[in-house]
């Protein structure tokens, strides 16, 4: 009678390769080409400290602060900016500049909290230099950071200021007067492209038609649809 291990020399079955090593912590935070697995932050915290140790593409080099996020963690609507302006690289929150106070403005306009009903982040947690945009390499290493948060906040509604932050987060290209005030679903989520605040300080016209009164159009409906979603 063959033993066991004479037997094993006819297996025909072809062993597995092993599975790759997840990347460790400084392959992340040193190159752009390593995927950040879904699940890697069990907290916002965590990407904090990770994304201010980061070093995936050359604003690394420049920030004084990565700009993570600010207001609730759970909170049932993300804003989405482009990137951090010098007053959130030196602080690290995003919108505490000129756009991000009349962000606040438009936000209690209608009884929306921003440390309740939102959290406010963008598309790139560092500051390009010069608050030029942001490049395509940019966004892209970025942007599993981006994907985590959006993991972890899992929010009913997403809006999206200005054609950068809709180019980066959905890739459309279309002008955001165009697409400003539409809902759109993206990765199964509901999703609004809004003017960017900083185009508002630019036009003080509230005319009909005008930046101001199509952002108070946005979001009054973007305040009706939270309701809607919460009496679900
Ligand atoms: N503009 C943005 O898009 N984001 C900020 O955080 C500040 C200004």
């Amino acid at each position: 009678m063959p033993n066991e291990e004479q037997l094993n020399l006819f297996d025909l079955t072809v062993a597995e390769p092993p599975p790759p090593a997840p990347p460790t912590w400084e392959e992340i935070l040193s190159n752009a080409k390593i995927p950040i697995p879904p699940g890697t932050y069990q907290n916002m915290e965590e990407m904090v400290a990770h994304c201010n140790q980061c070093d995936r593409c050359r604003l690394g080099k420049t920030r004084t602060n990565a700009v993570v996020g600010r207001g609730n963690p759970r909170a049932p609507i993300m804003i989405v900016g482009e990137a951090p302006g010098q007053n959130e690289d030196e602080t690290g929150q995003p919108f505490v500049g000129k756009a991000g106070q009349l962000l606040e403005k438009i936000l209690a306009a209608v009884d929306l909290n921003s440390q309740e009903d939102v959290y406010i982040c963008n598309a790139i947690k560092c500051r390009p230099p010069g608050n030029r945009v942001p490049e395509a390499d940019e966004i892209a290493a970025c942007r599993p950071y981006f994907l985590e948060q959006l993991r972890l906040v899992d929010p009913q509604i997403i809006l999206l200021t200005g054609a950068t932050a809709v180019r980066a987060v959905t890739g459309d290209k279309r002008g955001i007067t165009k697409i400003r005030g539409t809902w759109m679903t993206w990765e199964g989520r509901l999703c609004m492209p809004i003017l960017h605040p900083a185009y508002l300080l630019r036009n003080s016209s509230s005319d009909r038609g005008s930046p101001k009164w199509l952002m108070w159009q946005d979001i009054q409906a973007v305040r009706a649809k939270l309701e809607e979603i919460r009496q679900l």
